[in-house]
């Protein structure tokens, strides 16, 4: 069963001929754009069109880096007047990363929404509870289209508050939830607080899970606790955002939609490609996006291509589950969060001292994030009123910079132990 049998089942061979047809597209659409006009005007050995998909190797990567440093419109290829919708990363501090959506691109982002969520089993007579952040983050608005386009009834419900949560599922007969991993646990265990089980007092039949990276383990966990199963679902806000990949009934690693998104893995040191099957970074192009494409774009994603055809008919390869990230950036609750982010917070104020550390640990099934940070010596006088009043701001503007409240130690100088060689600011413990 699919959600367009043509092209989710296209012959190999006419994939490759859509894709470069609409790279070809999206190369002219791209010229539009300043930064794109620039960068393909300036040197002639662009190529204004390819004749096959390794053509696509003659062109420079995209940076997050060249999004932020050309923010905020300099990857936009039509007047305003088109655009109808924006998200953004989070962060006070430098410049955000933003893409813009015309309607074509709305309409083709719910598509592969409903496209991945059909692909995973849900249908029209289900009562579909988005449990994710709204507003700027893509998971909300994303889901929310796609699951409209399919006809499903959404319960927009946003994150956070479980008892809510939990009285929405059992109000309304919620049959699939889409949510991060982490947080599944978290509901789990409000629901034995209640002396409720999600088997026998919902009538859930799936999960959709995603939005971090996690584990089989704890995929298998997330299924016991809530006797269904649980799809993997990858995406990230330069491609739209979530429907970028997804899994299908048999759960072996996610079908890559390869009409929308030109799929590369390379080698994160030599930028070369790496066969089918061995891990390396993934870096997308858009196919079929026109206010804001984006050519060799860069993910930090670890994955592979997994080798093989998939038993549900579908030609779309899959790649497996993200592994890690070839840059600093780190997850938490579902907020995208770079280390640099805290320390410019940090550094900003005077009381601050040099060293810091972030510690991500698991306390009884919540993910939460301790900064020990070195304060200047005359600060510790003896004075705790001063104290906690600068242990509360640093909370608030650190709060406001990564979304995520986190728990801060004020330390005395000297005190945090020192790392050999380069600085390890990141330690993660939590439990995957
Ligand atoms: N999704 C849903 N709910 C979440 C969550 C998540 N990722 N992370 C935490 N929560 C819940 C907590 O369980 C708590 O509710 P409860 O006490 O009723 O169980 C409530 O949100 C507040 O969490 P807390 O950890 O105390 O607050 P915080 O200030 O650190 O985090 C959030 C604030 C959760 C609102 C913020 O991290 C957020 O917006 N996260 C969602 C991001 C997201 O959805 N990303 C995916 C996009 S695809
Ligand atoms: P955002 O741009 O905020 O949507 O975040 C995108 C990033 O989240 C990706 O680049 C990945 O690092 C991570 N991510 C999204 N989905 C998954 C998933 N299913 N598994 C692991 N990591 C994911
Ligand atoms: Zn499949």
């Amino acid at each position: 069963m699919y959600w367009e049998k043509e092209l989710e089942t296209l012959p190999e061979k006419e994939l490759r001929q859509l894709q470069v047809n609409r790279l070809n597209i999206t190369l002219a659409h791209a010229r539009r754009s300043p930064f794109y006009g620039e960068l393909f005007g300036r040197n002639g050995n662009h190529p204004e069109s390819v004749n096959d998909v390794k053509g696509i190797e003659s062109l420079p990567f995209t940076v997050k880096q060249q999004l932020r440093d050309h923010f905020p419109y300099g990857f936009l290829t039509l007047p305003q007047k088109e655009i109808i919708r924006l998200h953004s990363s989070s962060g006070t501090t430098g410049n955000p990363t933003v893409i813009f959506h015309n309607r074509h691109d709305i309409d083709s982002w719910a598509n592969l929404m409903a496209r991945s969520l059909f692909c995973a089993g849900v249908r029209d007579t289900d009562v579909f509870q988005n449990i994710v952040g709204y507003g700027l983050f893509t998971g909300g608005l994303g889901f929310q289209y796609g699951i409209e386009k399919l006809g499903a009834l959404s319960i927009p419900a946003g994150a956070g508050n479980s008892l809510r949560q939990i009285k929405l599922m059992r109000d309304y007969g919620t049959t699939a939830i889409h949510a991060i991993p982490s947080y599944l646990t978290r509901l789990y265990d409000v629901f034995r607080e209640e002396h409720l089980n999600p088997q026998k007092d919902t009538r859930l039949r799936l999960l959709c899970i995603g939005a971090e990276p996690h584990t089989e383990e704890q995929r298998q966990r997330i299924q016991e606790m809530f006797g269904v199963k649980a799809y993997n679902s990858f995406g990230l806000s330069e491609m739209n955002g979530p429907g970028v990949a997804f899994e299908c009934e048999y759960q072996n690693g996610l079908h890559i939609w390869e009409d929308a998104f030109l799929v590369e893995i390379v080698n994160p040191d030599t930028l070369q490609p790496v066969p089918d099957g061995e891990f390396g970074e993934l870096v997308m192009t858009t196919l079929d996006r026109q206010a804001n494409p984006l050519i060799r774009y860069r993910t930090r994603d670890i994955t592979r291509i997994i080798p093989g055809a998939c038993p549900c008919g579908r030609t779309h390869r899959r790649i497996d589950r993200i592994t890690g990230r070839t840059d600093d950036m780190f997850i938490l609750k579902g907020c995208n969060i770079f280390p640099m982010q805290i320390e410019g917070v940090l550094m900003k104020i005077p009381e601050v001292g040099t060293d810091y550390r972030i510690t991500l640990e698991t306390v009884s099934d919540q993910d939460t994030m301790v900064i020990d940070v070195e304060i200047k010596k005359d600060c510790f006088r003896g004075d705790l009123a001063f104290l906690d009043k600068l242990q509360k701001r640093l909370t608030h503007l650190i709060r406001d910079e990564v979304l995520v409240t986190p728990v801060i130690r004020l330390v005395e100088p000297g005190s945090l132990p020192k790392a050999e060689g380069k600085a390890v600011r990141v330690y993660d413990t939590r439990k995957r």
